[in-house]
């Protein structure tokens, strides 16, 4: 069967050669293998600031989004899906912003495919250089029946109105039919080749549940390739969700059928399971260039400080065991592992932690550190400091070298995630606390905050313990109830004189809202922690003035 289809194929020269390298895949005898044929470039199209961002809790403020656009752009993203900007205010404003600033990578922000969504997003993007539109609707007959309630004919009609629209704005347009590998193969030619016609130039072809295979994805995009007449016109795309722990196959799937772009997030984070990790996209494809005769502009020493920008602006920890980016990724514990290791090294690593990012040692810093050494090591970790931000890093360090000799990389990672997620909104801030606790005694706490320039003191007795007691008088004094649903402490690095870093997760008024604070003490950590989140809870409600839409 596949046999007919390459003789098809082999006759298109814009799809020979893909043939080439599909072909070169089949074993041959190795005294007579064909020259390798040149690799492919794949467009790496990152949405950890959109599909990324639905993840529940990892939702991140303006100053933390310019900064994971900044490290997507200088690590070799092609495209940088900053957000949805019809879905509040704030998520218009950070496309705009990363729009205005973030150079090297086009910007890309998505919508409906309604005229309101497609003018609010062309707004925020036509400050960028280089800028697209993705417009999606969905496909399937199951989204047609029971979410859209549309007719085939309606659907091709909203999706031909929607590109032409955007591509009246932007040369660079974006079209998915979502759900598009549950969606009837007759119905899904139909609809690209529409969506073609009226001026799409990317057809994101998403498994947006999570459901096919790889074996399956591969079939669709050369089913696609063989049968939409206009395909040339345009790049075929893969959006591939976790739910069954396959977005990364059907990735490399698709992009050995012949795509061009893959749609992935920074730790694979997402909707639901997520999305394909883009670090084992890529690492794949570059360690095994060899089968797939594919290549990105991907930094590959990168991943590992954006893995860590990203795990620490949005809360979500990486697993220990995490392939690429993974504390144990690179870690061999057993004793004939090692031997191996010692005697030659590509006998148990078929890449080396270099090569993705993890550096050699964890450098200590000391009270006798100066600006550069800590920019430079903050840089390592995968953060990039303006000035002012330096400073105030700064000022922090060397409070805190004062108490703990030796500062390891943990310890900085804690610092700067602490002034990058503060950034923003400043409204509430820790002048003093008191706290007196003892075995079968009621805590008690005395808190002085400041809010607008005005400090407000509070003296509660109340609570299971000295972190009880403090939560107590947070919402005492800011008026702001929280329900608390996760409360994680963690020491940022070892020793008993170590950072605590408290992860709070806080529910109001039905949203999920995250904290992190850092401090030796704990219930420092934790009153920052609970005012980090207070101060996102309030840049919230100015953004509540607009509707409050569903995400795709
Ligand atoms: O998963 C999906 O279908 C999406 C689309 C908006 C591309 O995220
Ligand atoms: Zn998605």
């Amino acid at each position: 069967m596949r046999l007919g289809l390459f003789l098809c194929l082999r006759c298109c020269p814009v799809l020979s050669p893909i043939l080439e390298t599909v072909m070169s895949e089949t074993p041959t005898d190795e005294t007579t293998s064909p020259p390798q044929p040149q690799p492919r470039a794949i467009r790496i199209f990152d949405t950890t600031l959109r599909d990324g961002e639905q993840s529940p809790g990892a939702s991140m403020n303006l100053a933390e989004k310019l900064e994971v656009a900044s490290a997507l752009a200088e690590m070799g993203v092609d495209v940088i899906e900053a957000g949805f900007p019809i879905a509040s205010p704030g998520d218009f404003e950070s496309v705009r912003q990363i729009a205005a600033t973030v150079r090297g990578a086009t910007i890309c922000g998505l919508a409906r495919c309604n005229e309101k969504d497609i003018d609010r997003a062309w707004e925020a993007l036509k400050v960028a250089p280089s800028s697209r539109i993705h417009v999606f609707l969905a496909t399937s007959a199951i989204h047609r029946q029971f979410k859209l309630r549309m007719t085939t004919d309606e659907i091709v009609a909203r999706a031909i109105a929607g590109v032409q629209r955007a591509a009246s704005y932007c040369d660079d347009v974006e079209f998915s039919p979502e759900d598009a590998c549950r969606t009837e193969h007759d119905f899904l030619c139909r609809v690209v080749e529409a969506a073609i016609d009226a001026g799409a130039t990317t057809i994101n072809v998403p498994d947006t549940v999570g459901y096919a295979t790889p074996g399956e994805v591969y079939d669709r995009f050369a089913m696609l390739m063989n049968r939409v007449p206009n395909i040339d016109k345009a790049i075929l795309s893969t959006h591939c969700h976790d739910d069954l722990g396959m977005a990364v196959a059907n990735s490399l799937a698709a992009v050995s059928a012949g795509a061009g772009q893959i749609e992935c997030t920074i730790n694979g984070i997402g909707e639901r399971a997520g999305n394909a990790a883009l670090e084992e996209v890529v690492m794949a494809m570059k360690t095994r260039q060899d089968f797939y005769h594919l290549t990105t502009n991907i930094d590959s020493t990168r991943l590992v400080p954006v893995s860590r920008l990203v795990s620490k602006t949005t809360g979500i920890n990486v697993q220990r065991n995490k392939a690429i980016v993974g504390r144990n990724a690179f870690a061999h514990e057993s004793g004939i592992h090692q031997d191996g290791m010692l005697k030659e090294r590509s006998t148990y690593e078929i890449m080396s932690p270099e090569e993705v990012g993890f550096s050699k040692t964890d450098l200590v810093l000391g009270k006798h550190s100066g600006r550069a050494a800590l920019a430079d090591r903050a840089k390592q970790l995968g953060f990039t400091l303006s000035g002012e931000q330096l400073q105030e890093v700064f000022d922090r360090f060397k409070e805190l070298a004062d108490k703990k000799k030796e500062i390891y990389d943990g310890d900085i990672m804690a610092l700067v995630q602490q002034q990058i997620s503060g950034t923003v909104t400043t409204q509430w801030s820790l002048i003093d606390y008191e706290v007196t606790s003892a075995r079968n005694k009621t805590p008690e706490v005395r808190l002085t905050l400041k809010h607008g320039g005005q400090e407000f003191t509070e003296q509660v007795s109340q609570g299971d313990g000295p972190i009880d007691a403090a939560f107590w008088a947070v919402e005492k004094i800011t008026g702001i109830e929280l329900v608390c649903k996760d409360f994680r402490v963690r020491s940022a690095t070892l020793g008993r004189d170590a950072i605590g870093e408290v992860n709070l997760e806080v529910e109001h008024r039905g949203k999920t809202y995250r904290g992190i604070g850092v401090s030796t003490d704990s219930v420092e950590s934790t009153i920052l922690a609970m005012l980090n989140a207070i101060n996102r809870i309030m840049a919230g409600q100015s953004d509540a003035s607009e509707e409050d839409l569903p995400q795709p």
